[in-house]
């Protein structure tokens, strides 16, 4: 397979063409965003650590069934994905308090959700990634009913496996965020598991160990991220 031009830069990776239509290549890079990409930060060895953490957890899920764009590690930051036509709604799973529930409802932080929360953000930088639900996902057109019924279930699917996997490491996993796309009008998870994108805390202490460690000014970020990895069983090489 042959690396083309880049297609677009995100915040954290970079997405490649490549000579099958059907394929793209992600370029995890050190870049660390926070507060809407008004914080940003190169951490050494980042891109290297999410991109065995991610190859990882993707094939974790697929082993539970769990379709994901996930095809092969390419390099130490790279690798080959499936090319979805992103919907561009984020589908967030909750199972402790923490973060923008806990600013935007008040709520105490920390406290166990019964039943895990389930919540839609659109995927919207300009717009700070408002939170919306079905009725305006449908009405918009992000997403048809039938689209979204899936995405939620395939996300509580996720939170089964990966609340199993990150317990036997001792850990919380308190949320998520899930990108899903389409593939050949199928869907399927895309983007990346990391801690870029979930909350984790030591079961005992319940130390941060994900990118709030970043957001709050903590230290040793990158360091708590191969920590994590370490625990679940991720080889960095
Ligand atoms: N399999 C895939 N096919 C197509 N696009 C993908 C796939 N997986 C992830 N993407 C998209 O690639 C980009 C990844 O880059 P990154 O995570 O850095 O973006 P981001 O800063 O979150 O930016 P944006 O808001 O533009 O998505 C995202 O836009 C994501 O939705
Ligand atoms: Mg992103």
């Amino acid at each position: 397979m042959e690396k083309r031009q880049e297609l677009f830069a995100g915040k954290a990776k970079s997405v490649y063409a490549t000579d099958d239509p059907d394929r793209l290549i992600l370029h995890f890079r050190n870049d660390t965003s926070a507060f809407d990409g008004r914080r940003v930060e190169a951490l050494e060895r980042k891109g290297q650590v999410n991109n065995r953490f991610n190859a990882f957890i993707m094939g974790k899920l697929q082993e539970a069934g769990i379709p994901t764009h996930f095809e092969s590690l390419l390099s130490d930051d790279e690798c080959v994905v499936k090319n979805l036509e992103m919907i561009p709604v984020e589908c967030v799973v909750r199972n402790i308090a923490a973060g923008s529930l806990v600013k935007t409802l008040g709520v105490e932080e920390g406290q166990t959700l019964t039943p895990p929360t389930f919540q839609l953000f659109l995927k919207n930088d300009e717009l700070h990634d408002p939170m919306i639900n079905e009725s305006l996902a449908e009405t918009f057109g992000w997403a048809t009913p039938e689209q979204l019924a899936e995405m939620k279930a395939l996300t509580f699917r996720v939170n089964e496996v990966l609340k199993a996997l990150f317990e036997e490491g001792g850990m919380l996993l308190v949320d998520y965020k899930l990108e899903f796309g389409l593939f050949h009008g199928k869907i399927v998870l895309g983007d990346e598991f990391s801690p870029d994108g979930c909350r984790l805390w030591d079961a005992k202490t319940r130390e941060k160990l994900d990118k709030d460690r970043f957001r709050q000014g903590l230290g040793n970020v990158i360091e708590s991220y191969e920590e994590v990895g370490r625990r679940i069983g991720v080889d960095f090489g």
